[in-house]
């Protein structure tokens, strides 16, 4: 029985992805410090963090966008990671065809993957009931001119597009942001079920997520200025951490706003901010700590369509950094 347990938990470990030790810089500035990220087939991680944490930065590294380049130096190496074809990135601001109907926006993203015939318009007829997107499949899908569906709408849209390319790997970058509660809601739990049903692992960055929204999540990885982790593991054991460290949520709050708010820094006053500082570095030291006390388990052995233990970057070159391949966006 426990030899039967330790093949499970090795499996599971042996089909996740892994992003070990990540450090951007530029220049002399540190983007993201030393994060080591794992990514779970079926589970949807959300990353959290106050505004220029490093969270969309981190997804660069995630999806294979964020390349070194002559001032930025990448490091950290990467396991079990899908090339980047095999990676679906959902951006924040989608690019439509302001004219096409939401029915031909799929057909045209199926073409493009390659497929055609009754297949094809199986699986666009099928996506329309998973989207809630039979209601409005022979809408215009509109632009800045021309009046077209709702922002909720688009959004599921673009989730749409993004796994008709049947990805290893799926990451939005503030999928949520500009739709209120209810929207935002219905695009999370599409990704999170996306990832479900299609066994891929989910990684999300999230804006204030509302309380309603964190609870959809199944992992979340926190981050504090300057790229630091301060926590990254099973979204229901994340108050319990930071509780141990002499942070316990309020009754009635938010967990993400509370989580958010002990890494973010008030800068309207020195003393303040300096307090702030402080209380980040250590919980980012106890974050560390507490990794290296459970140190991630062997590198699994690639699947076949993965990538074998790919490197970021080199631990000293910048320039001979590589990743999945991608052109590096500004954003990262
Ligand atoms: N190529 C770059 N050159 C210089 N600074 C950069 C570069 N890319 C990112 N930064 C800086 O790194 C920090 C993190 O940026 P990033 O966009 O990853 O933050 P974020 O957590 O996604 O923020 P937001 O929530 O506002 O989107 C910011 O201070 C940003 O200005
Ligand atoms: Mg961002």
């Amino acid at each position: 029985m426990a030899s039967m347990l330790l093949l499970v938990a090795s499996l599971q470990a042996a089909s996740r992805l892994s992003w070990n030790s990540v450090a951007v810089s530029v220049d002399d500035k540190q983007i993201v410090s030393s994060a080591t990220v794992h990514a779970h087939p079926g589970r949807l991680l959300g990353v959290m963090g106050p505004s220029g944490a490093g969270k969309t930065t981190l997804l660069g590294v995630i999806s294979g966008r964020c390349t070194a380049q002559p001032r930025k130096k990448l490091t950290g190496t990467a396991h079990g990671v899908p090339d980047a074809h095999d990676v679906s990135i959902l951006e924040q601001a989608e690019h439509f065809f302001g004219l096409l109907t939401v029915r031909e926006t799929l057909e045209l993203a199926v073409e493009l993957e390659g497929g055609s015939g009754s297949a094809a318009r199986a699986e666009v007829d099928a996506l329309l009931q998973t989207l809630g997107l039979l209601a409005v499949q022979h809408s215009r899908v509109g632009d800045a001119i021309h009046r077209g569906i709702s922002g909720g709408e688009k959004r599921r849209l673009a989730v749409g597009c993004a796994l008709l390319a049947h990805p290893s790997l799926l990451v939005a970058d503030e999928p949520t942001t500009g739709l209120d509660s209810h929207p935002a809601m219905r695009v999370v739990r599409l990704i999170r079920e996306a990832a479900a049903a299609r066994a891929i692992p989910a990684v999300a960055t999230l804006h204030q997520p509302r309380s309603s929204i964190w609870a959809h999540l199944d992992d979340v990885l926190i981050l504090a200025p300057r790229g630091r982790v301060v926590y990254h593991g099973p979204r229901a054991a994340a108050l319990a951490h930071f509780e141990s460290l002499g942070h316990r949520c309020p009754p009635h709050t938010n967990p993400a706003e509370h989580l958010i708010d002990l890494v973010s820094t008030d800068f309207d006053s020195p003393m303040s901010a300096s307090l702030d500082e402080e209380r980040i570095h250590s919980l980012a030291a106890a974050w560390r700590k507490r990794e290296a006390r459970a140190p991630p388990v062997a590198p699994p052995v690639a699947p076949p369509a993965a990538k074998a233990a790919a490197a970021i970057a080199s631990t000293t070159a910048a320039a001979t950094a590589t990743t999945a391949g991608r052109t590096a966006s500004p954003s990262c």
